[in-house]
Order: structure tokens, then C-alpha cells, then sequence
């Protein structure tokens, strides 16, 4: 099968050109002249021809709070296609007392039949037994080369010390990467006790609990870490700017730290949470947005390269869940913010929102949006050059993006199984017309192309890049 792009414009992270593609078999054949030989000719005049996006960081199915992320593989996958992205790395999680080949195992399960776009899996480390420390070596034969660790969530995921210079040293001695949470979870541990005491129940004390000092402080330690260890590490979902000032100190040091931050910290800030209201449980996700000025560093930390990954932290959970055969969701938390399922839908918004805030503002480039929406993750997380570029032999992951297609953002039109949209009525500029992964058409205008169980497992290598 050979489809010819054509009368676009190719940006990748490294240049723009106006150029046409030839894909062959679901891979890039080449770029340039390539006649008009193919069984479809699709003309992308006046379109941006881009690397899918790649959406480093999210949560489908994911057991939390006494419920499940309200997206599966097969939901979160065509909503992410509608988005723009056609590569996905999930958490596999290991389960306390169990090892980590039977976390990886559910998670495999999970995708397995429903997949639509391409994916991978960090593996979380929740009970670091000796047993499951000595089992992180395994993990890069399954394809895995990355390992998250929390310093939060204290007696459920978080981590000691020990496990955790334990696991950054094994995890730098064989070329994989460890992805941090960053937040001091002694700090909120105590401070949700307090406020819990004395009655503050209302969703605005989830951001007093989850404050900025404390995932700046645990971030700072992060660079520390890496200091210590000289293994590197990836913080994922940064929102505070004292956090990623430290990061960026550490990065002028030579330190291999990196920062992660998400679509939603681009417009969300706490004034969401400000609220008694139950409204405010549609923002409730760890770590919550912070102030303006804390969003103003996130800006300044992606225009100069403090942040190499835009990622979504996707964790759908139903606002009215429970009924009507959804999910149990935020209503959990009803009575209490320290009860309502943590995490954000948007992995369907993702890069309509990093265009629209970062690109039509002049703040980055189209290239530095590709290397923040795609590249990069590719090249940190061992897939590069398969995916994140249009290159002769990468997989024809490819969008086709309108820059001046404006759309209004809404749960009303939206793909992603969940029934509100935390940038509801935002009115963007720049959408994604068509997308294709491995070369088959998913998405066309509002038209689903995509099938069920499509999407396959990318292994990833070790020893990737440190950017
Ligand atoms: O609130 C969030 N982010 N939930 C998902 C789990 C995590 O901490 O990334
Ligand atoms: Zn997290
Ligand atoms: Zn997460």
C-alpha cells in the first residue's frame, strides 16, 4: 500500500519544508519528489504535515480511589487520535506484593484487543522488596527502560529513601530511565490530617494540602538525588516554578534531570480549586495547579528548554460517575476533596492546547512544538527514530494540522469517555485534520477510521537519550 502526501508543509523538530511524503507499507519511504505512483494521493495544501503526537504520560484503566480511569485503551486511543497523538506511554503498575512481570502482565491484558494507536509502558514500582529490585533488570528484555517512583502518596505508592537511591543507582547502571513524582508526601500526609480535623472538607483545601513548597521541596531533592547517584531522572508533571528553578540550576550544573509538565498546567492555575464548591473536583488531580506565577516559570521553562516533554497525565474520572453505567468517579468525594479520585481528563486536547498557547502566542516555534509534543519523548524513552520524526524509515505516524482551524474545546464534542472537559467553551486556533498511524487513515475531519486491537506494543531500548 503506497499513499503520497503531497503540497504540504513537513515540520519536524529540526526544520520545516515545503515537501511531499511517500509512505509505503506503513513506514516512511521518502521525502521530496516522489511522483505520483500510489493507491492514494491525499493533497494537504495549506496543512502542517507533523509527527504524531506521543503522549508520554498517562492513566487508562488505571485502579485509583476505589474506582478505574473512566478511559480503556480502546476509548483513551481513539480520543488521542482525534488529538493528534499516535503513540502512548501507560503506567503498568506493580501491585503490592506482587512482582513487577505480573503488573506488566495486567497492563499487556488491558491493551490487548483494544489498542488503536501504538504503545509502551513505564513500569511503577510500589513495594521495592528485594525480590522486585532484583526483577528491575528483567524489565529492558520486556521492552521497558523506564521505572516510576513516588515521593508522594504516603502508605500507598510512596517510596523511602533507601528504595529510592536503590533504584536510581540500578536503574543508571543499565541505561534506563526513572520518572519521579515529585511532591513531599510526609508534608501533604500531615497537612490533609490537619485539615481533615478541623472540618475542612471542601474541594479548595486539596490545593492547601498539595501546596507548592511541597513538590518544589521534593523536586529540589530529586536534583539532589541525581547529584548523589549521577543516574538520571525525569520529574514528571511539574507545576511549580521554585521546582523547576531547581531543575534548571541542576540542568546548568550538567546534571541529567529532565522535566515533564502537562496541557492542563498551560491553563489551569488553583483559582479552579478555589472553590467550595463540588466544581472544584473536576480540577482535583495531584499535583493541582498552581499560581499564576507558578505558570508563568511552566511558559518560561518550555521556551528555554527546562521542559522537554508536554505530556497530559490523563486520569479520566466521571464527575456524575456511578449511574447510567459508569463508573464510580468524583462523586466518590462528594463529602470530602480528600476522597475524590485524583487526575485530569485531556489526552485528546493535548496539542490543540500546546499550539494554541504556546505556538500562536510566539512563544515557541513550530519545530520546538514537535520536539515538546513529540521528539523529545521519543528520543528520552527509546523509541526515536521509529517515532517523533518524519524520516525514511520512521512509522508513518503522521498529522496533518490545520494552523488556522478554529474549534471550540467542549465534553460535548469531545471523544474521551468522561463527561466534562477542564477546558470547556476554550475557543482554539490550530486542529488536527487527518491522522495516520503506520500509515492507516484513523482519523478524517470528524470521522473515525480507526479499528479495535490496531494499536501494537512498542518495545523501547535502554540507553536512550538524556536531552
Ligand atoms: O492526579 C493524578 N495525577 N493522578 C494520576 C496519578 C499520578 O500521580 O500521576
Ligand atoms: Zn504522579
Ligand atoms: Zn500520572
Amino acid at each position: 500500500m503506497r499513499t503520497i502526501i503531497k503540497g504540504g508543509t513537513v515540520v519536524t523538530a529540526g526544520d520545516t519544508i515545503d515537501t511531499s511524503v511517500l509512505i509505503e507499507d506503513g513506514v516512511v519511504k521518502a521525502l521530496g519528489y516522489v511522483g505520483s505512483n500510489a493507491d492514494s494521493v491525499i493533497d494537504a495544501s495549506g496543512l502542517l504535515v507533523m509527527p504524531g503526537g506521543i503522549d508520554p504520560h498517562t492513566h487508562l484503566s488505571l485502579p485509583a480511589g476505589g474506582t478505574f480511569s473512566s478511559d480503556d485503551f480502546f476509548t483513551g486511543h481513539k480520543a488521542a487520535a482525534f488529538g493528534g497523538t499516535t503513540c502512548q506511554i501507560d503506567f503498568a503498575m506493580q501491585v503490592k506484593g506482587g512482582t513487577l512481570a505480573e503488573g506488566l502482565k495486567t497492563w499487556h491484558e488491558k491493551a490487548n484487543g483494544k489498542a488503536v494507536i501504538d504503545y509502551a509502558f513505564h513500569m511503577g514500582i510500589v513495594d521495592p522488596t528485594e525480590e522486585a529490585l532484583a526483577e528491575i533488570e528483567t524489565m529492558p528484555a520486556e521492552g521497558i527502560s523506564s521505572l516510576k517512583i513516588f515521593l508522594a502518596y504516603k502508605n500507598v505508592l510512596q517510596l523511602e529513601e533507601e528504595a529510592v537511591l536503590k533504584i536510581l543507582k540500578i536503574a543508571g547502571r543499565k541505561g534506563m530511565l526513572t520518572l519521579v513524582h515529585a511532591e513531599n508526601g510526609e508534608a501533604i500526609y500531615q497537612t490533609t490530617q490537619e485539615l481533615l480535623a478541623q472540618g475542612k472538607n471542601t474541594m479548595r483545601y486539596h490545593s492547601e494540602a498539595h501546596s507548592a513548597i511541597a513538590e518544589s521541596e521534593a523536586t529540589s531533592r530529586a536534583v539532589d538525588y541525581v547529584e548523589m547517584t549521577g543516574a538520571p531522572l525525569y520529574v514528571v508533571h511539574t507545576t511549580a516554578g521554585q521546582g523547576l528553578q531547581a531543575i534548571r540550576r541542576g540542568r546548568r550544573r550538567g546534571l541529567p534531570i529532565m522535566a515533564e509538565t502537562c496541557s492542563q498546567y498551560l491553563v489551569l492555575t488553583d483559582k479552579y480549586l478555589a472553590t467550595d464548591s463540588f466544581e472544584g473536583a473536576k480540577y482535583i488531580c495531584s499535583p493541582p495547579p498552581k499560581s499564576e506565577w507558578d505558570q508563568s516559570i511552566i511558559y518560561e521553562c518550555l521556551a528555554d528548554g527546562t521542559i522537554q516533554t508536554v505530556a497530559t497525565d490523563h486520569c479520566p474520572f466521571w464527575f456524575e460517575g456511578g449511574k447510567d453505567g459508569r463508573l464510580p468517579g468524583k462523586e466518590l468525594g462528594k463529602d470530602c476533596w480528600a476522597k475524590v479520585p485524583n487526575g485530569v481528563p485531556g489526552i485528546e486536547d493535548r496539542l490543540v492546547v500546546l499550539w494554541h498557547k504556546a505556538v500562536n502566542s510566539g512563544l515557541i516555534t513550530p519545530e520546538q512544538f514537535v520536539a515538546l509534543s513529540s521528539t523529545n519523548a521519543a528520543k528520552i524513552f527509546g523509541m526515536y527514530p521509529r517515532k517523533g520524526t518524519i524520516a525514511p524509515g520512521s512509522d508513518a505516524d503522521i498529522v496533518l494540522f490545520n494552523p488556522n482551524k478554529k474549534r471550540v474545546i467542549s465534553a460535548k464534542t469531545h471523544h474521551m469517555n468522561v463527561d466534562y472537559n477542564v477546558y470547556e467553551g476554550m475557543e482554539v486556533t490550530g486542529w488536527p485534520e487527518k491522522v495516520f498511524s503506520r500509515g492507516r487513515l484513523l482519523v478524517d475531519g470528524d470521522k473515525w477510521l480507526g479499528e479495535a486491537g490496531t494499536g501494537k506494543y512498542i518495545p523501547r531500548e535502554t540507553h536512550a537519550a538524556i536531552l
